[in-house]
This record gives C-alpha cells, sequence and structure tokens, in this order.
C-alpha cells in the first residue's frame, strides 16, 4: 500500500543541529516548566493512561452525567468516557458565563477582508455572552427547520463568526455537522451530501477573498441540480438551506427551500437548553482526501474530541487567561474545528479570526493585525511563512509585534530556514516556536513541543503529547533504529482518534489499521533521532500535501479523465520551494485530439470545477504514453522524478516499454 520513505528527503534536516532552549523567562511561568516536569508528565500518562485520561476528563468537563468507564478499545473500535453525557457547546460556552466569571470576556474577534483601498475591514466581537446568545438562537432556528439530534447539517460558509455560531448550534442541538472549505467546487458540496445524507446546507450568497467574491449560494444551487449517472439528483437529501447575507449581491432565493439567516432569527428566541448528548454520539464529519477514491468521510464524537483539543491548546499554546489567540487556518480544515472552535473556546480563551487573506491588500495583512489586536499566541502554515519570506522583512517590520509571546506552525513540514526566520523576525528571537503534527484523523496535536518545556530544533515536531505513543517502523511493523526513517504509527488509542469513516466501516479498517496490524497507521514518512525527536518527513501515500491542503492524487486524476479529451492520467508531486508540494498531472490525450496549451488551461479549470481550485494541477505535462509495468501499473516512482527534473534511477526493468521515459524527459516544454 505505501512505499519507504524516499531516503534523499532526510537530506536537508539531517544535518540540522540547533537546539533552543526555553527561555527562562517563558519557563517560570509556563503550564509546564521543564523538560523534567514534561517526562514526569508523559510517564504518568503512559503508565496508566486509564487513570490519567479519567482524572482529566473529571477535572476539564462539565458533564450532565459521569462516565462509568474511561476506555473500550478493540483495534480499531475505541470507545472513550462510556456511558457519560455532556454538551459539546455548552462546554464551550455556558460554563463560561456564571461559573467561570468569562460572561463579559472577548471569544470571538473577527475581521473582514479590507477593502481594496487598505481600508480596514468589518470588525466585530463577541463575548461568551454574546456568542452563546447568538448560538442558542440559531439552534432554534435549526430546531425549527426539523433538524433532530443526529441529522447531518452542510456548513458551506465563509470565514465569519456564523460559521462558529453554526457550528456550535448543530453540536448544541446534536446534529452533526460537515464543514465544507469555501473553495471546493459544487460537485464536491453534491458528494458530501450524498455520502452524508445531510439534510441542510447553511450557506451565504458570497464571501469575500482578495477583492473578489467567491459565489458560495450559485455553488450551492449548482449542487442541488446535480445528477448521477442514472439521471437523479445527488443532493436529494436536502430539504432546506440557511443562507448567511453578507457579499450582498444578487442570488436566487428557491420560495419553500431557501431562507435567509437574519429573517429565521425572527421567529425564534434566545434562550435554549443544550441536547444531552453520550460521549460517543458523532460531533461531527469532516471530509479528507486520501490515496483512494472520493474523499473519506472521517468523524469525531464529543467527549474524547472536546477533552483532548482542550488540553493540548491548553499546553501547547500555554494558554493563559489574558491570551488573545490567533490561529490562521480555514474553518473548513480539522485546524479550524479544533484550534479556532472547540479547544480554545472549552478553554475560555479570546480567539481572533480572519476572513481573506495573508497578502491582501498588501503583504502584510498578519501583521498589521497581530499589531492592532495585541495578538499574543499565533499559529499559521508554513506555506504561509515561506510566502512572507519571500515578501520581505520590511513588511513585518512595519508593524509592533512585541505582544507576541508564542508562535506555532501546522499542516506540512517547516524546513529549517522558515523556521528560523519565523523565530528571528516575526517572533525576535524570544518566541518559543511549537511545530505541531498531526490529522484530520487524529483530532488534536500529538507531536509537538511543550513550550516552556521542550528545547526546540528546527525542522521537528520533537516529542509527543501526553498519553501518545507514536513509533517509526520498518515494513514488519517493527521499531527501526535511532536515524532510521521509517512509517509513523501511533500504539495506543487516545481520546480525539477518528471513530470511522463515515458509513465505510471497511474503509476505516483497511486505511488505518492494516499496514501495521494493531496501530494506527499515520501514512506519514518519519525519523526518530537519538534524543527521541520526531521529524516528520511527508506521506508516504499517494496523498499530496499542497501549501499545507491535503490532495489525494487518485481524486486529481479521476477528475481529469472524466474529461472527453483525457485518456490517461497519472498524477504526482514535486517539491516546490514555496508550497511544499506542487501537483504534476502526466495526460495522455484520446485520439485526434491536439494537446495545446488551451487544453492544458481547460483540463485545469476542468479539475476545479470537479473538485474546486484548490485541486487545481500547477503543471500539465502532455505525453504520448505512461510508464507501466508489465502488468499495466503506472510507476508513479519513475514520474516523480521526471516531475522533479531528476535523472531517472532506481530499478527500470519492470518498466514495459523504455522508450517511454525517453519521450517522457523530451516532452517538457
Ligand atoms: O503529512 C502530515 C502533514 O499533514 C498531514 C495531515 O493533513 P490534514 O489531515 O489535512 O491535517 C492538517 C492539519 C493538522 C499529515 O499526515 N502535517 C501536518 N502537520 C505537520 C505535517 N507534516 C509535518 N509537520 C507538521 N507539523
Amino acid at each position: 500500500m505505501s512505499t519507504p520513505p524516499d531516503p534523499s528527503n532526510f537530506t536537508s534536516i539531517l544535518h540540522e543541529n540547533r537546539v533552543f532552549k526555553p527561555a527562562a523567562a517563558f519557563s517560570k511561568s509556563a503550564h509546564v516548566s521543564s523538560l523534567a516536569e514534561y517526562k514526569r508528565l508523559y510517564a504518568e500518562s503512559i503508565r496508566d493512561p486509564e487513570r490519567f485520561w479519567g482524572r482529566r476528563a473529571n477535572e476539564e468537563l462539565v458533564w450532565k452525567k459521569p462516565f462509568k468507564q474511561v476506555l473500550k478499545f478493540k483495534a480499531p473500535d475505541a470507545k472513550w468516557f462510556i456511558g457519560g453525557k455532556l454538551n459539546a457547546a455548552a462546554n464551550c460556552l455556558d460554563r463560561h458565563l456564571e461559573e467561570d466569571g468569562r460572561a463579559n470576556k472577548a471569544a470571538l474577534i473577527w475581521e473582514g477582508e479590507p477593502a481594496p483601498n487598505g481600508k480596514p475591514g468589518e470588525e466585530r466581537t463577541f463575548t461568551y455572552r454574546q456568542l452563546h446568545r447568538e448560538v442558542c438562537r440559531f439552534s432554534n432556528v435549526l430546531l425549527r427547520h426539523g433538524i433532530a439530534k443526529g441529522d447531518r447539517v452542510l456548513i458551506y460558509l465563509p470565514m465569519v463568526p456564523e460559521a462558529v455560531i453554526a457550528m456550535l448550534a448543530c453540536a448544541r442541538i446534536g446534529a452533526v455537522h460537515s464543514v465544507v472549505f469555501g473553495g471546493f467546487s459544487a460537485q464536491s458540496v453534491a458528494d458530501r451530501v450524498s455520502d452524508c445524507g445531510a439534510k441542510m446546507i447553511i450557506t451565504a450568497d458570497g464571501g469575500y477573498r482578495r477583492g473578489t467574491i467567491v459565489p458560495l449560494k450559485k455553488n450551492v444551487d449548482d449542487a442541488l441540480r446535480l445528477t448521477n449517472a442514472e439521471g437523479r439528483l445527488i443532493a436529494a437529501s436536502i430539504r432546506s438551506v440557511i443562507v448567511l447575507r453578507r457579499s450582498n449581491h444578487d442570488i436566487h432565493i428557491e420560495e419553500g427551500r431557501d431562507y435567509w439567516w437574519h429573517r429565521e432569527l425572527e421567529y425564534v428566541g434566545d434562550r435554549h437548553e443544550a441536547a444531552v448528548m453520550d460521549s460517543e454520539d458523532p460531533l461531527f464529519i469532516l471530509y479528507t482526501s486520501g490515496s483512494t477514491g472520493k474523499p473519506k468521510g472521517i468523524y469525531h464524537t464529543t467527549a474524547g474530541y472536546l477533552l483532548y483539543t482542550k488540553l493540548t491548546s491548553r499546553y501547547v499554546f500555554d494558554l493563559r487567561e489574558n491570551d488573545v489567540y490567533w490561529c490562521t487556518a480555514d474553518i473548513g480544515w480539522v485546524t479550524g474545528h479544533s484550534y479556532i472552535v472547540y479547544g480554545p473556546l472549552a478553554n475560555g480563551a479570546t480567539v481572533v479570526m480572519y476572513e481573506g487573506a495573508p497578502n491582501w491588500p498588501e503583504p502584510d495583512r498578519f501583521w498589521r493585525m497581530i499589531h492592532r489586536h495585541r495578538v499574543t499566541v499565533f499559529y499559521t502554515a508554513p506555506t504561509a511563512i515561506r510566502a512572507f519570506m519571500k515578501w520581505g522583512d520590511e513588511w513585518v517590520k512595519k508593524h509592533d509585534l512585541s505582544s507576541l509571546r508564542l508562535l506555532g506552525s501546522v499542516g506540512e513540514p517547516i524546513n529549517p530556514e522558515a523556521w528560523m526566520w519565523y523565530h528571528e523576525v516575526v517572533g525576535g528571537g524570544r518566541c518559543p516556536i511549537v511545530d505541531t503534527w498531526w490529522q484530520t484523523e487524529t483530532g488534536g496535536i500529538l507531536i509537538s513541543p511543550i513550550p516552556g518545556a521542550t528545547p526546540t530544533k528546527p525542522g521537528s515536531a520533537t516529542l509527543p503529547f501526553f498519553g501518545i505513543i507514536p513509533e517509526v517502523v520498518d515494513d514488519k511493523g517493527d521499531k527501526v533504529k535511532a536515524n532510521e526513517g521509517g512509517k509513523l504509527v501511533i500504539r495506543k488509542p487516545w481520546p480525539s482518534m477518528l471513530r470511522g469513516v463515515w458509513g465505510d466501516k471497511q474503509r476505516f479498517r483497511d486505511t488505518y489499521w492494516k499496514e501495521v496490524p494493531g496501530s494506527y497507521f499515520t501514512g506519514d514518512g518519519c525519523r526518530q533521532d537519538k534524543d527521541g525527536y520526531f521529524w516528520i518527513v511527508g506521506r508516504i501515500d499517494d496523498v499530496l500535501n499542497v501549501a499545507g491542503h491535503r490532495i489525494g492524487t487518485a481524486e486529481v486524476e479521476s477528475a481529469l479523465v472524466s474529461h472527453h479529451s483525457v485518456a490517461e492520467s497519472a498524477v504526482v508531486g514535486r517539491p516546490d520551494a514555496m508550497k511544499g508540494q506542487a501537483l504534476v498531472a502526466f495526460v495522455t490525450v484520446k485520439t485526434g485530439i491536439r494537446a495545446t496549451q488551451a487544453l492544458r488551461d481547460e483540463l485545469r479549470n476542468h479539475v476545479a470545477k470537479e473538485i474546486g481550485p484548490v485541486a487545481k494541477p500547477d503543471d500539465i505535462r502532455f505525453a504520448e504514453a505512461l510508464p507501466k509495468t508489465r502488468s499495466g501499473k503506472i510507476m508513479r516512482r519513475l514520474l516523480k522524478q521526471i516531475a522533479s527534473g531528476n535523472e531517472v534511477s532506481g530499478d527500470t526493468t519492470t518498466l514495459e516499454d523504455l522508450s517511454v521515459l525517453t519521450r517522457l524527459n523530451q516532452s517538457e516544454e
């Protein structure tokens, strides 16, 4: 299923030996103040995980009914906090009102996209009391539309506070939300509705990005018209669409199906008693790409997810009561779920959220916002960091970033050069960096420094979080020696582990539990150094990570061959200085079709239509034939080498027709 990581990937990080000790001033008041303390807590969490998690669950979560048993695990099925009843939204909101005295504390500070002339965008702040009220009102809207416990609701909104409100309202009434990133197409929306049988879509007329409008409602209209091969509507389960007014442009409203968000609020009150949910009731489904087929609906349940995201938020970001915390991720990805919504709000933190892009209207949007809101903890992606490096230090230096005390990175490996730049130019040399490794499936951060405790090494996600046992193993599943590359697995279950692939138990088993029996297989290649530090190399399956976005090569290939001109295609990644990886598609066209630049553009747009702009290939290379084995399997390894501009090396004896290689090399413009 997977191939061992290419050792050449290790070269840039193999020689990295700088170590940054946490500054004494930071450690003094941190939640965990020394490596010894981290080691003690970690050992305790591993010695008796049930005791560790059971105690934490009692301390951290507000329960309607206590759980009877901490864990029941028979691979691949885990159940945590059995018999417990609680509500995730009540844990993020209600508990902060009276008991915890945060009613008038800012929960959410939101900044919309600035105008093209640079004028600051609209700004809205919600205190915990206000956010609670809005969530209660919208919960009542959902109920009025017949949404009940367990029903699925698709959320396709821009980065506006209503996205958070909609998610928490679903959680409050016990509906299962599935957020779809705005960069996905009508087809992707329809496919996700069909897969999870959603009853409702919550969307907006449009969202803003770099001065243009993303036509979300139009995409929903298109999605609801799409039919399958038998001529049946794909998104037939949808009963109603709630539309938020955001961009104010003309849209179609279908009587009896589409309802304006603001109008619906007129019919409801602002009181709502949070539904009592079981620990293991599903909280949300999030679709993510895998190595085969269509995206999988990863689902997470209530108590374990909430506890784990709450604890990791507190320890990894060292959250304190007066922090102003900003995670720049989109709510459509798991980072937005765990570290904009559930984790920080469960801690009663002040969360900054933004709409737009890092370089609009100018390449200092982030630094301007940090200055303006006095952000203390900042969490972003390596792709953004590398782009800022390119745009120049002067954009950073224009702003006072002295409020920052901690920096975080997520989504892809961070190269030591970008790490150092982040540390020096953004963090002024004083802020610890937490390079956090995790996945949609893991629900929360599994490997990361604990600031104040863990010495960091640029490019390494360092050590595991409490209760997590990662290991680097060989093809037989045995642990490899220090510094040897291998597959990253997690040996024991943890509370926020995915509970399955929605509606596809077999795929859950096959994808994650078959490769190394009894352990969770991450799909990542990794190396552990002699200090026990983990160095993630990247995916070893056919999943690419382009600018921190996870894209399955099989999905893009199937989009390409659905175009009438394409006979065959193979999609591979090539290293990209900015985006980590870029998507290269090798395409053979059908007889009689001319391979032109116009066709190339058409194919890129076709992929955008089928999947979304997020999956557009960076490069399309026409080929007369693709390199195959005698049994007809495309030799991706060779294509990867060609795409990267490397000499083809390694074994080519199984190649059916050697001349294909020569022709492929020549086909480069
Ligand atoms: O390859 C790893 C990479 O992103 C993958 C997970 O992608 P996704 O489910 O979209 O979640 C992204 C946000 C958590 C992983 O399998 N990845 C994520 N964080 C890191 C990383 N690679 C290296 N270092 C990281 N810190």
